[in-house]
């Protein structure tokens, strides 16, 4: 029986999180929101306690796991050094959707780090997991709350949906503000390297670093991506997904296309897509939208919704409608990749 936590996100309760903090000092496994995403928190140096993290998850070892803290002190005490880069970004953008990778400390265990000589840090903008993480007296080792490869959750009735009955509890306060995880920028390489597009943009980066990296991995499908995790099929609903990187003039024409298709083998179609554009289409498919066309941020805050909202619904496949990368848009994209396997339209 999974305990269920409800608290305000602005003033949470203290006993509340409280009793969430004993399961953590406990070794137990405990689900809370953070600005991005809910995490699956468990006490990130205590390895028996991270390894009930990939059980509960069915995550493979050698994915390593960010270490959220609450006092930008902390990172002193997990890494070994500290490059002037990476200062300068944890002042500009902590609290907040940012992880940095140092050189991990001696006291962070093999379990957390999947064996890697480096740390993923984040100090998270949202006051319920920074309260817990203080209340915990450790560092929380948290992935996203979802059974691995299952689109990450955004509310707490998604994360009960993947993990009731395995976790001891959820913390819950509502949705979550920006709705796909963190950036994550690698500091030990000379130039900062931008491996997981995320809630801080790139522009954002670039306007203040001047000069960052992109992993390869994040332009080719086929490139072994230096963050783990970047490299297995993620986020994807439960049928397949295809998604379209047309000109945007070309996205109501070539759905109409794949619809009639899809209908034509007797297969039952739903759709992602932009208002716009789902106002074009026939009644039939069943549609998600993804907000209005101008606002990458909408979709970053529906994106995840979206894809579960096919779970419990009559389709056999997916068409998604492409996002321009500016902005959050960047993390829409690759977020959509990954969900579609890669199964993508281009023409
Ligand atoms: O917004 C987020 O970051 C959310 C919330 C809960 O904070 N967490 C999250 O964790 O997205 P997870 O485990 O789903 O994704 C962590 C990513 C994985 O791709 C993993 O491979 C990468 O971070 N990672 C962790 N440690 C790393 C390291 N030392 N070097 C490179 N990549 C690392
Ligand atoms: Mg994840």
């Amino acid at each position: 029986e999974t305990k269920h936590f409800v608290v305000d996100r602005n003033s949470p309760d203290r006993a509340q999180l409280s009793e969430a903090a004993v399961y953590i000092k406990a070794g137990a496994l405990v689900a809370f929101p953070t600005e991005t995403v809910y995490g699956l928190g468990a006490d990130g140096l205590n390895a028996a306690a991270v390894e009930r993290i990939y059980a509960a998850k069915g995550r493979p070892s050698d994915n390593p796991l960010i270490l959220h803290i609450a006092d930008r002190q902390e990172v002193a005490r997990l890494a070994v050094s500290i490059p002037a880069n990476a200062e300068v970004l944890m002042k500009t953008f902590w609290p907040g959707p940012l992880t940095v990778i140092l050189e991990r400390a001696a006291i962070v265990p093999d379990r957390t780090t999947g064996g890697l000589d480096t740390v993923a840090i984040r100090l998270p903008d949202s006051s319920v997991a920074r309260e817990l993480i203080r209340l915990a007296g450790t560092p929380l080792a948290a992935p996203s709350a979802n059974i691995s490869g299952r689109p990450s959750p955004t509310n707490a009735a998604d994360v009960l949906a993947d993990l009731a009955g395995k976790i001891a509890a959820v913390v819950d306060a509502g949705d979550c503000a920006i709705g796909v995880e963190s950036t994550i920028v690698d500091c030990t390489t000379p130039v900062p390297t931008l491996l997981r597009p995320g809630g801080i943009t790139l522009e954002q980066l670039l306007a203040t670093l001047g000069e960052v990296e992109v992993d390869a991995a994040l332009a080719a499908a086929d490139a072994a991506p230096r963050a783990p995790g970047m490299k297995y099929t993620h986020y994807a609903p439960k049928v397949p997904m295809t998604l379209l990187e047309v000109a945007p003039a070309e996205a109501v024409p070539v759905l109409l296309r794949e619809l009639a298709g899809a209908e034509k083998q007797g297969l039952r179609a739903g759709v992602v897509a932009f208002d716009e554009t789902l106002a074009l289409l026939p009644d039939k498919p069943v549609k998600a939208s993804l907000g209005c066309k101008r606002d990458a941020g909408e979709a970053a805050a529906r994106l995840y919704t979206v894809l579960r909202y096919f779970d419990d619904k009559p389709v056999d496949v997916i068409y998604a409608e492409g996002v321009s990368e500016q902005g959050l848009g960047l993390a829409v994209m690759n977020r959509l990749r990954k969900a579609s396997g890669y199964r993508i339209i281009k023409k």
